[in-house]
């Protein structure tokens, strides 16, 4: 039997602080000092012990950092945990998210079952975060901080809360009403990241292209504005989807083509459709081209595009934005057998393109571009995938950001624009011609590798090639979708791209 995860609530509240009764308050603390007056007077009702913290090196404010104190019944919370801000100057939305994070990942280590947050309250112009966006920072953190794996730890549930009640504490009515606006769409996206999470993190004989395909129904039964469709084998086979098919004919759990529709109320022929794509390889063992097995165990996040598509589909149906949403996730198994599609085969696309094999282990872009050129059927005329595409990006950008790669200007700044905003790194690298080139065949239209260098740039190269005529933009996250966590955060997943994904979406729909 499953454990449920963490369920975590968040609220906002205008209240003293010092009244507040709560298993942990986090008071936010910049290297100047407390991040306010409330935060002052919370460390001067407990007699000043930021002072000595910092006479003895032990708390400065620094970010990252954390001190606790015990309240002895001076004020109503028996835990005071000093989170630090850093230089107040360098204040942006990820100094509260991180903040965040950090307080509710030590209040579920310390099993607090409520959590008081009295991190952010400047105001007006001068102020470097807006108090919505720093609502929607501190409840996003809180989600993501308070975020365990356990669901098959025999259990779990007894060595932690289950339920974690969280509020954003502010001593003015004024700035109460701005936080907590923020909180609800913070509190949207972060319980859509921790589902995201969940699913990727559930191992391939859990998770596999059916069950997945069934997980998204279930999501959608569960939103009245989400609509889902799945493609099976046969319907596949009808469309003439030879990418896909190809890539799931190895395995035993046969391939699906998941379609999430999300339509906002009010909707017109003339809202603009865009379509989100997501690699979701439920295990990707390289099938005859069979990876090393060394780490094989974490080509269960191979999945990890798809999940991050349809986590944010399911925070865009909650937050309804005023523009019409399609998800395609493309999901299937890839394994060594009798029936796998070899390295020599010359696989027809949906496309029309053909393509030869030279490597199956690169099966992401063969599920891709047949998604992708089937976005555009459905009228998406701008399309941004997401994908575990390549070990290449990783070498090139690092496990803390992802590649983005693309061939519209605007659509390229827009995700940047986004990535800024939810804290989620892309670095930009080039996927033109000179790329084109070294992905043509001698026997067919394409080849599915390239030459020895620059892997993510021929990869996204390759896709490029099914995205002609809708503005398209790729995201390799292979780094940030198998390795992307920091000892300071839950092992597994961490959900990158829902907050981006949705973030991106959010400022079309404006
Ligand atoms: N899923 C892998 C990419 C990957 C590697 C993701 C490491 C996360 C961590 C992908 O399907 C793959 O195997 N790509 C090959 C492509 C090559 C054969 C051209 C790679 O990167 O080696
Ligand atoms: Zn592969
Ligand atoms: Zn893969």
């Amino acid at each position: 039997m499953k454990n449920r995860i963490i369920d975590v609530s968040v609220g906002t509240r205008r209240a003293d602080a010092a009244a507040v009764k709560a298993d942990l308050l986090a008071v936010g603390v910049f290297e100047d000092g407390p991040c306010c007056a409330a935060a002052a007077s919370v460390n001067k009702t407990l007699g000043g012990p930021l002072k000595r913290l910092k006479q003895l090196g032990d708390f400065e404010g620094k970010a990252q950092t954390s001190a606790m104190v015990y309240t002895d019944g001076k004020i109503a919370a028996s835990r005071v945990l000093f989170v630090g801000l850093g230089p107040r100057d360098k204040t942006d939305v990820q100094t509260l998210f991180k903040a965040a994070a950090l307080a509710a990942h030590q209040a579920v280590d310390r099993k607090a079952k409520t959590l008081g947050l009295l991190l952010y309250c400047a105001q007006g112009k001068a102020a470097p975060v807006s108090l919505e966006q720093a609502g929607q920072a501190i409840a996003e953190g809180i989600g993501f901080g308070a975020y365990r794996y356990d669901e098959y730890i025999e259990q779990a549930a007894k060595k932690r809360a289950s339920k974690l009640t969280a509020t954003i504490l502010t001593a003015e009515a004024k700035t109460a009403v701005a936080l907590k606006k923020g909180a609800a769409i913070g509190a949207i996206t972060a319980a859509a990241q921790s589902y995201a999470r969940t699913m990727a993190n559930r191992p391939a004989n859990v998770i596999t292209p059916a069950t997945l395909a069934a997980e998204a129904k279930k999501l959608a039964a569960s939103i009245p504005s989400l609509r889902c469709s799945v493609l099976e084998q046969k319907q596949l086979s009808a469309k003439k989807m030879g990418g896909i098919l190809a890539v799931g004919q190895g395995s035993a759990n046969p391939p699906r083509l998941i379609v999430l529709e999300y339509k906002p109320a009010g909707a017109s022929a003339k809202t603009p459709v865009i379509g989100l794509v997501g690699k979701a390889i439920t295990f990707d063992s390289g099938g005859i081209s069979l990876k090393p097995g060394q780490g094989m165990e974490d080509m269960k996040f191979d999945k990890s595009g798809g999940i991050a598509v349809l986590g944010a589909m399911r925070a865009i149906a909650h937050l309804e934005p005023h523009v019409n949403v399609i998800g395609l996730i493309p999901a299937a198994e890839n394994m060594p057998s009798g029936a796998s599609y070899r390295p020599g085969d010359i696989v027809t696309t949906y496309s029309g393109k053909t393509v030869e094999i030279q490597n199956t282990d690169a099966e992401g872009r063969m599920i891709l571009c047949d998604a992708i050129a089937y976005a555009k059927t459905l009228g998406c005329r701008t399309i941004v995938d997401m994908a575990t595409l390549t070990g290449a990006c990783v070498v090139a950008v690092g496990a803390k950001r992802a590649g983005l790669m693309g061939n519209d200007e605007s659509l390229i700044e827009q995700l940047k624009a986004a990535s800024v905003k939810t804290g989620e790194r892309l670095w930009h690298l080039p996927c033109d011609d000179e790329f084109v080139e070294a992905m043509k065949s001698k026997i067919a239209d394409l080849k599915n590798v390239g030459g020895k260098w620059g892997g993510a740039c021929t990869a996204a190269a390759f896709l490029s090639q099914f995205a002609q005529g809708a503005k398209w933009a790729h995201i390799d996250m292979a780094g940030v979708g198998v390795w992307g966590a920091d000892e300071k955060q839950a092992p597994g997943s961490i959900g990158f791209g829902v907050r981006l994904l949705t973030e991106f979406i959010r400022a079309q729909g404006k």
